[in-house]
Formats: C-alpha cells, structure tokens, sequence
C-alpha cells in the first residue's frame, strides 16, 4: 500500500504534536483538546487512511472494500508522509489514542527518528487474541453489509464509564456523532488491520524517549492494570490516571487530559 498524506488540521506555532485518533473516529475526536495544545505548540491532527476526509478514492480500497487491510504498519507510514508533506523536519511528540496507539508502536518501529516523545492514551501494547481477532472479521464483514451501526451499538458502552453513560448524556451523544459518519470500508480495513497487528509487549523496554502514559481509571477497553503495566516496561515514563474517565479520555476528561498532554511536552 502506497503511503500517503492524509488529510489533517495543522494548527499554532512551536514544536510539533502528532495526535492520532483511535477507532472508528476522525480527526475531530481531539476537538476538545486542540486548543489548549495549540497554544504552546504546532498542532497535527490527521484523518487516517479510510476516516474523514482521509478516504482517498474508491479503489483505494479495492474491489468494494472486501479483503482490503489498513495494517498498523500502513496507518503508520501515512503519518510519516503526512509530516514529509507539511515539511515537518523535526522530530515530533507523538500521542496515539487507542487504535492511534497501536499506530504509534508501528512509527516506533518504523521512523523512530521523528519522535521526540511519546503518549500512549488509553491504548494496549498486546495483540489480539484469535478470538478477538475472529470477531473482528466478522464484525468487518457485517459492517461492510449493514453500515456503521453494528460497531456503533457494540462499542458505545464500552467507550464510556458506567457514570458517564448514566448522567453526561451530551457526552454520550458527541461520542456517537463521531463514530455514525465512520465510513464502512474504513471500519472494516482498520478493523482487519487491528486484527493482524503484532504484540508490541516487547519494544517497550526499548522506548527511551519520555513517554506520558494516559489511563482511564475505568477504561474497560484498556484497562488500568494493562496500562499501569506498560507504564512499569517503558524506562522513561510517567503515568496519569484519570478519575470518573472510561476509554474516551478526549470526551470524558478533556481538560485533564490536555492538562496532562501539556506538562509532559513542556519536560519533553
Ligand atoms: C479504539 O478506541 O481505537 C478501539 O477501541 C481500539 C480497539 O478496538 O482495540
């Protein structure tokens, strides 16, 4: 797959600050944190291959989207001529949320020399278990035929504290609104691309830039004991815990999580 530029919101003045959505978002998912970042730094924010306005033509996907694969590896590589394309030179402090997690392990791997430093928000270094996996292909399937709602319903309520779900309606609402315009062909390649993605438990020992580590105190995606424990394998890193905050840090706790974002590119 050829890499490519993806579509993104580069915003203010300093050094540069990847942010990299999870699944199945777009760029907007950091709306909220965008600005208080933007005042200290140059903000990117991509669309991935197959989200947003990242969804190239047709045949990027092939023939209807069946069999096609966005690999941790392909989303990575875009990232990489994303910054190519805005002549960013510099390395970046590069922050993945979730799925954007798994495509900030594979930049490791890739182009470690364009990062800086390093936030691993609410994201898990494993890989699938075949059974995870398996549901995976069929869900890719089922969206492919049925549109974006069966993922839509089946994630919802694992994004999101039961406290959140029970009493911060807006937010609920906002975290739909971003998953309902999800094209299927992009959901069904990530969600295969996600599938395949190797287990990154071993890199992390060798992550020697400072590294934030976001945890979600009842993340149920990511949970606090998975994150604590990347935090302990990773030389250089710092963790904040976030209270009341399910999976969707960017939606639950925006301010403690920019707060957060804004501390460690200051030390970084
Ligand atoms: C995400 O938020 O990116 C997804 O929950 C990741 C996943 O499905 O593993």
């Amino acid at each position: 797959m050829q890499p490519t530029p993806l579509a993104c919101r580069d915003v203010g003045n300093g050094p540069v600050v990847l942010l990299v959505h999870g699944f199945p978002f777009h760029g907007g998912q950091w709306d909220a944190v965008v600005p208080m970042l933007a005042r200290h730094a140059r903000v990117i924010v991509p669309d991935l291959r197959g989200f947003g306005e990242s969804t190239f033509s047709e045949n990027t996907f092939g023939e209807r989207g069946e069999g096609v694969t966005h690999s941790m590896d392909a989303h990575a590589d875009d990232l990489a001529a994303t910054l190519e394309g805005l002549g960013v030179r510099e390395a970046v402090a590069l922050v993945g949320f979730s799925m954007g997690g798994y495509a900030s392990f594979s930049f490791w791997r890739r182009h470690r020399e364009r990062v800086r430093a390093l936030a691993l928000c609410n994201t898990r270094a494993i890989a699938d278990t075949p059974e995870v996996a398996a549901g995976r292909a069929t869900m890719a399937a089922r969206v492919l035929r049925e549109g974006a709602t069966p993922v839509v319903e089946s994630m919802l309520p694992r994004l999101l504290a039961p406290d959140t779900l029970a009493t911060r309606p807006d937010v609920v609402r906002s975290v739909r609104a971003l998953m309902d315009v999800a094209p299927p062909l992009g959901i069904a390649a990530s969600l295969r691309g996600m599938a395949a993605r190797v287990d990154s438990t071993p890199l992390l020992g060798h992550i020697d830039v400072p590294t934030l580590v976001v945890v979600g105190e009842h993340d149920a995606i990511s949970s606090p004991t998975e994150m604590r424990g990347i935090a302990a394998a990773i030389p250089r890193s710092r963790t904040v815990a976030l209270a009341r905050c399910g999976h969707m840090s960017t939606h639950e706790s925006p301010e403690q999580l920019a707060r957060a974002l804004e501390e460690w590119m200051s030390k970084s």
